[in-house]
């Protein structure tokens, strides 16, 4: 039995910041952002939504009544969560109106939880084909105004259905993994943005790549050749393009440009959201599958998870038959048309207005029209609303 991606479905708030606008802003130079880094937009958070929002925002939109029912696990991935104890997976049960008879869980390690999700949604399905497992990879990256991370911030969930006989991707069981106790990236309890060594981590990504892949082909017998597509955790757009680019010689010129221009369809998407943490892999994979229209089923493509602190892993998809059915092609293109630009002094506002201490406070609803939203705060408990 083949277990695997049944459905996948996105959602990001409704405000951007344009990259030229911010390099202006800090004075640097637009291609710095632009091609340096690979971004163009980014997300911003209002303070109207968190990660509860949008993950419960990015699943309503592609469940059936009967998915409802049949979910036994709801795994909420997350490096942004709004309470210590407390499990956003919970909030979203409710929220969807999903099975009481269900697991909630929430994970936390850097930007590799989704994966461990997905891996864990797998095995259950495997031990129990009749069940559903909904996957929600949400976050919110925040470095702070004026730093050097601050052009690869962003916001956004990822929600993924996992099922026996899945319709859009196989998950193959030739998974590799490490993890180390290394500090290039975490975020202590008291603050609310990330600490980071930003050029040690994004070595640190490249030198676990390295180690993974070969790790990966030793164990699998397989070579780049075998794969059409190399999904990547994108922090922003260039890093994944240099973990890329230290693999590429291993094959012919016309199978660099293939894999090239798959890169290329991989990172439409999050060129124009940033850095999503958990979700920014799976925000790749859909946007490879939305936008490489050469992809067929039976095609493999590979995927490379990274979390800092550090983890990583390497696993395969299979495309099935007719998988271009599922998708919700339209969803990215139509929140792109509808999106509000903002200026600097409206984002840097924004960035400073979310719900940080225990007061009472009624947040001004006016501005956000997304299914699930965060109404404010009342003896210290959020306040969501359906509308
Ligand atoms: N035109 C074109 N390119 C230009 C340019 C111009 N005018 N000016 C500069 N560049 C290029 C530079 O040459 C450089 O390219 P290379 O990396 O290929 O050498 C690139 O733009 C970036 O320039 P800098 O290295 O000077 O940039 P920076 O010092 O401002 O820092 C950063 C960049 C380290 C990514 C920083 O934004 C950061 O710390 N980000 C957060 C950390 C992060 O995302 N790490 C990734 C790995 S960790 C991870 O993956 C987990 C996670 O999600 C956080």
């Amino acid at each position: 039995m083949q277990v695997g991606i049944d459905k996948m479905s996105f959602f990001a708030p409704n405000y951007y910041l344009d990259m030229v606008d911010l390099a202006h802003a800090r004075g640097e130079d637009p291609d710095k952002y632009l091609i340096g880094i690979g971004q163009s937009e980014q997300a911003v958070l209002p303070p109207t939504q968190d990660v509860v929002t949008m993950g419960a925002n990015a699943a309503d939109q592609m469940l059936t009544d009967a998915d409802r029912a049949d979910i036994q696990e709801i795994i909420f991935a997350t490096e942004s969560g709004i309470d210590q104890s407390k499990s956003g997976a919970v909030y979203v049960q409710k929220l969807l109106g999903l099975n009481r008879y269900a697991r909630t869980i929430e994970l936390k390690q850097a930007c590799y939880s989704g994966t461990y999700g997905l891996m864990q949604a797998r095995d259950y399905v495997t031990l129990h084909p009749e069940a559903k497992v909904l996957v929600i990879a949400s976050d919110v990256a925040r470095y702070g105004l004026e730093t050097g991370g601050e052009v690869t911030q962003g916001a956004g969930a990822v929600a993924m259905l996992v099922t026996a006989n899945p319709r859009i991707a196989t998950l193959n069981q030739d998974n590799v993994f490490m993890s180390d106790d290394i500090m290039d990236f975490w975020r202590p309890n008291y603050s609310t943005t990330a600490v980071v060594d930003g050029k040690f981590s994004s070595n640190v990504y490249r030198d676990f790549f390295k180690e993974l892949w070969e790790r990966y082909q030793e164990q699998n017998q397989k070579t780049l050749v075998d794969f059409e597509a190399f999904v990547f955790h994108l922090p922003f757009t260039k890093m994944g393009l240099k973990a890329l680019r230290d693999v590429l010689p291993e094959v012919s010129e016309s199978k660099q440009t293939a894999l090239m221009d798959a890169f290329e369809a991989s990172r439409v998407y999050n060129k124009k959201i940033g850095n999503l943490y958990t979700g920014s892999a799976y925000l790749s994979l859909l946007s490879l599958l939305q936008n490489d229209a050469s992809l067929q089923a039976g095609d493999d493509i590979a995927l490379f998870s990274y979390g800092s602190g550090a983890e990583g892993e390497i696993f395969s998809l299979t495309l099935q038959p007719n998988y271009q059915d599922v998708l919700l092609t339209q969803q990215l293109p139509d929140l792109f048309k509808q999106r509000e630009k903002l200026s600097i002094a409206a984002y840097e506002e924004m960035f400073n207005a979310g719900l940080t201490s225990g007061q009472d406070r009624q947040l001004d609803m006016t501005h956000d029209s997304a299914k699930f939203v965060l109404t404010g705060l009342q003896a210290q408990q959020r306040q969501y609303r359906k509308q």
